[in-house]
């Protein structure tokens, strides 16, 4: 799984065989400039889902349920759940929070939208509490894994977690783990697609970068900048 937020990215993810496109609140920080992902509304989220949804054909798109959509009732999770679906084309949602989010997630299955769950760290809320760093609390962290699961997400991101207490989490599931620094020995792994490819200036440690496009970018512009100062673009 690789995130997306616009036409583009989504068609180069499909043709690249990524399985699953995550539309993550992570456009707050990495598109949008905003020091958190607390800020991300619905209507943000919906934009950037349906530009997604737009730009493959195939390919499963999950959509990111911002901070405040879900936490105040049961009706407020499953209406804007619906919205990504009905008006952004996603295939199925995620949310964040173990036990304290499981009834938001029966609630959504229940009325037809496949759940995708987040446990560890969790982005939305992590300056209220323990900040962002990386999750040990072995029992605390099984029990949010499992939670999540009798609750009836068809997976599960499992975000900054020691790598041993990840895999015993894989171990112990029958859905799917996601990991994004917590192991290879989750079923799969997600990353944030501006954090790999080089346009986010401070990734966090575990990421693994694949291009240098901002690099690129820079370098693009200034052979286009110099070509029309010189006259040599565009030509006669
Ligand atoms: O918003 C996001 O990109 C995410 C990933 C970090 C899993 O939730």
């Amino acid at each position: 799984m690789v995130t997306a937020y616009d036409a583009p990215f989504a068609r180069c993810a499909e043709d690249a065989g990524i399985d699953l496109i995550l539309v993550g609140d992570s456009v707050g920080t990495v598109v949008l400039g905003y020091d958190s992902t607390t800020h991300v509304t619905l209507a943000d989220i919906l934009h950037h889902t349906a530009a997604v949804t737009r730009g493959c054909n195939t390919a499963h798109v999950v959509s990111d349920l911002p901070f405040g959509t879900y936490q105040a009732s049961d009706a407020d999770a499953i209406r804007a759940a619906t919205r990504l679906v009905q008006d952004g084309g996603a295939t199925s949602v995620k949310l964040e929070g173990g036990v304290r989010a499981a009834q938001r997630i029966r609630a959504i299955v229940s009325a037809g939208i496949p759940v995708m769950g987040h446990v560890g760290l969790l982005p939305q809320t992590a300056r209220l509490g323990p900040g962002f760093k990386v999750r040990g609390n072995r029992e605390l962290l099984l029990t949010d894994a499992k939670a999540v699961e009798e609750a009836g997400a068809y997976a599960v991101v499992l975000e900054a977690i020691d790598h041993e207490i990840a895999a015993e989490i894989t171990q112990a599931l029958r859905i799917p783990t996601i990991g994004i620094g917590a192991g290879r020995r989750c079923d799969a792994q997600v990353l944030v697609l501006h954090d790999m490819l080089g346009l986010f200036p401070n990734p966090p440690s575990f990421v693994k970068q694949y291009a240098d496009l901002a690099a690129q970018t820079v370098a693009a512009l200034e052979r286009y900048a110099r070509d029309v100062r010189e006259g040599a673009f565009p030509a006669d």
